[in-house]
């Protein structure tokens, strides 16, 4: 199973990726893909040999596809890519895109929920727990179907910062494990 993982930042989670699919394993990361040059997770998969690509246009779905069939890709992971993805790469790809959020959707999701700003929702919020959620993608942000959450605590004087590095823990763990679950379900389905 080739796997493509998206991002815009610093790659934490594409890293907990690379580090529990091993390219020798059944599922591995073929290719890494950004909106921007700026992405730190960029580095992170040169450093291991993966062969990374920049969007010219991050909203032609015609580059989407050149460079995902280009590349063999079956399965691609959002993590923390913060552009919408064409709605005809969803469609041919249904069932085998998912994205990492932050929080326990569907509270805290939507347009416009990303990075410090569900961490301060959710704390405004008075929340006592939240946690992450990978689920698949579809055309509405942060709307399709959850395949997995994992909780972490609202501590008393959290901030964003310190809340988004529990979450950020349970990410890691969460992430890799679904995204093998799920390759092993769409091999057996093939
Ligand atoms: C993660 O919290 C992810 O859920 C969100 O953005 C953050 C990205 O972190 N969408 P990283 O780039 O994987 O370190």
């Amino acid at each position: 199973m080739r796997i493509a993982v998206a991002v815009s930042g610093g790659g934490s989670n594409l890293q907990a990726l690379l580090d529990s699919l091993p390219a020798a394993g059944p599922a591995k990361i073929a290719l890494v893909v950004s909106n921007t040059p700026k992405a730190g997770g960029l580095a992170r998969a040169e450093s291991r040999g993966v062969t990374t690509a920049v969007f010219r246009d991050f909203s032609s779905a015609e580059e989407w596809l050149a460079l995902l069939e280009g590349h063999g890709i079956e399965l691609i992971v959002l993590a923390g890519y913060l552009k919408l993805v064409p709605a005809p790469v969803i469609a041919k790809f249904r069932g085998r895109i998912v994205n990492v959020h932050p929080a326990l959707l569907p509270a805290f999701g939507g347009p416009g929920m990303y990075g410090k700003r569900v961490h301060e929702a959710v704390i405004a919020a008075g929340a006592v727990e939240s946690g992450c959620t990978v689920h698949l993608v579809d055309e509405a942000y942060d709307r399709g179907e959850i395949l997995a959450q994992a909780r972490v605590p609202v501590l008393p004087g959290d901030t964003a910062e310190s809340l988004a590095a529990r979450v950020l823990i349970a990410e890691h763990q969460l992430l890799p494990k679904v995204v093998l679950d799920l390759a092993a379900r769409i091999t057996r389905a093939s």
